[in-house]
């Protein structure tokens, strides 16, 4: 399904080369649900726009449902992006003018889907997030644990191959924590949607099935990552 292998990253801003990931390999099969952890500057975030497609690695490949993300051009990411390819950003990252609806069926308006559709499936999301009665609320109307709903719901209105999120729960208090991750639970167990979720607390990637965890830019080997108790 995501399939990453001998991946390499060294940002070449700045005065020096920084080396950020090196000879990264996983996989992550369908319906899977993996927490990406690692301390501050680790490289998570970097491996994650990675795999998102979001930049393009300096050596290696990834792939996502049997294709070479790393070799598309431009425009075939852009819509391969948007159709095989979640995102939750730690800041939601909704738009404020549109409404909580509107906002869910934005993937679908670059998809060309029609009105009536679009609305249909972004009422039928809320509410399995649990925002029946907030669609036609605006962002700000919302309470933060309430707008990552609205941009989970979002992130799954194009049924993506894999959902990726970076640090979703890390703008919220510890209860609400609690909750949208049962929610990402729920959604990986009830739906079969594959996650891989970034964060650097044990206590979220204690709750999910597998950890892959970088030190340094690499990966620490599982066996060692078993016997830390991780
Ligand atoms: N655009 C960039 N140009 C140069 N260096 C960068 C760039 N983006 C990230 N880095 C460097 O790459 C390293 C890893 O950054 P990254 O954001 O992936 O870490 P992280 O594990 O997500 O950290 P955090 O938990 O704080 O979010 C850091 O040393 C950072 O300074
Ligand atoms: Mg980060």
């Amino acid at each position: 399904m995501l399939v990453v292998q001998q991946l390499s990253h060294t940002f070449l801003s700045g005065t020096e080369p920084t080396q950020v990931l090196s000879g990264i390999d996983f996989r992550v099969e369908k319906g899977e649900m993996v927490a990406l952890l690692g301390s501050s500057g680790s490289g998570k975030s970097t491996l994650l726009n990675l795999m998102a497609g979001l930049m393009k690695p300096t050596e290696g490949s990834i792939l996502i449902a049997g294709r070479n993300i790393e070799k598309m051009n431009e425009n075939d990411l852009a819509v391969f992006r948007r159709s095989h390819i979640g995102f939750i950003f730690q800041s939601y990252e909704l738009i404020p003018h549109l409404t909580v609806r509107e906002n869910v069926e934005l993937p679908l308006v670059f998809q060309g889907v029609k009105g009536k559709v679009r609305r249909e499936r972004a009422i039928s999301l809320l509410s399995r997030v649990g925002l029946a009665g907030k669609t036609e609320l605006f962002p700000s109307q919302l309470s933060g644990g309430q707008q990552q709903r609205v941009s989970i719901a979002r992130s799954l209105i194009t049924e993506p191959a894999v959902v990726f999120a970076d640090e979703p729960t890390g703008n919220l208090d510890t209860k609400t924590e609690e909750e949208i991750i049962d929610l990402l639970i729920e959604l990986n167990m009830g739906h079969g949607i594959t996650f891989v979720i970034v964060t650097h607390e044990h206590e979220v990637a204690r709750r999910t099935k597998r950890i892959i965890q970088l030190r340094d830019g690499r990966l620490v080997d599982p066996d060692i990552q078993a016997g830390e108790g991780a």
